[in-house]
């Protein structure tokens, strides 16, 4: 049982006290250490990212957040920017065009400029954020107007690194954090959130929660 929101204002931005804790507070560093050339969803679900990201016309100068050697991209877009804690995982990405080690844990700061990318991607990763809100902010901060920010999750995750309030939730209610970190961050157009494969398929389920950088001001 979670315990009583917090405040709006206050550090953990309205959530439960305890939804950003994880049973391994560790370094993630250690933890992504180890080279994972694996599929994290079933090919399925693999080609639902793809295909909602084709959908919503994701491209032009694209970052994908928390990568590894997959991007999803069904269309090369002309620059690809991959962030994440691997190394050797991200120097396999064939689609990068460049690749950038961060721990957004650590520190959520995007080392990109203003208005740097036309659209931002986050693929089944969303729910290791313990600082979701600042790097929804700094996501805000290097799409352009209008940009979109996708990101996509299905129900598999490593769970010693997930947080306490999505190991808690359901689909649904994943899909509402999704979608809070979009308004509760600010300055993002109304968040969409849709199931991406047939329901009630077998295979991995896959959600899509997205919104566009508005044309008003963060807070
Ligand atoms: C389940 S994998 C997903 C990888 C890739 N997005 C995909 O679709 O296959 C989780 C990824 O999140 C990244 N990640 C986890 N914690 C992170 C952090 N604190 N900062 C940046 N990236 C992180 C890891 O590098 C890892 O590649």
């Amino acid at each position: 049982m979670l315990d009583p929101p917090t405040h709006p204002d206050g550090p953990d931005g309205g959530f439960p006290t305890g939804f950003f804790d994880r049973v391994d507070a560790g370094d993630d560093a250690a933890f992504y250490g180890p080279d994972r050339f694996v599929t994290h969803i079933d090919a399925g679900a693999i080609a639902a990212v793809g295909a909602v990201y084709r959908e919503l016309g994701v491209g032009g100068r694209v970052l994908d957040l928390m990568s590894s050697w997959v991007s999803h991209l069904l269309d090369p877009p002309d620059e690809l920017v991959v962030l994440g804690m691997n190394a050797r995982e991200l120097a396999a990405n064939a689609a990068a065009t460049s690749r950038v080690v961060r721990d957004l844990n650590a520190d959520p700061a995007l080392p990109f400029p203003d208005a740097r990318f036309d659209a931002a991607t986050c693929c089944v990763s969303v729910d290791y954020l313990v600082r979701p809100l600042d790097v929804f902010r700094e996501v805000r901060r290097v799409l352009v107007p209008d940009g979109i920010f996708v990101c996509t999750f299905s129900n598999r995750c490593f769970p010693t690194k997930a947080i306490r309030g999505w190991l808690a939730s359901d689909d649904e209610a994943r899909c509402a954090i999704v979608s809070a970190y979009f308004e509760r961050s600010g300055g993002w157009s109304e968040p969409h959130a849709a199931l991406r494969t047939p329901p009630g398929a077998r295979g991995d389920p896959l959600w899509a929660v997205w919104a566009r950088r508005s044309g008003a001001a963060a807070p």
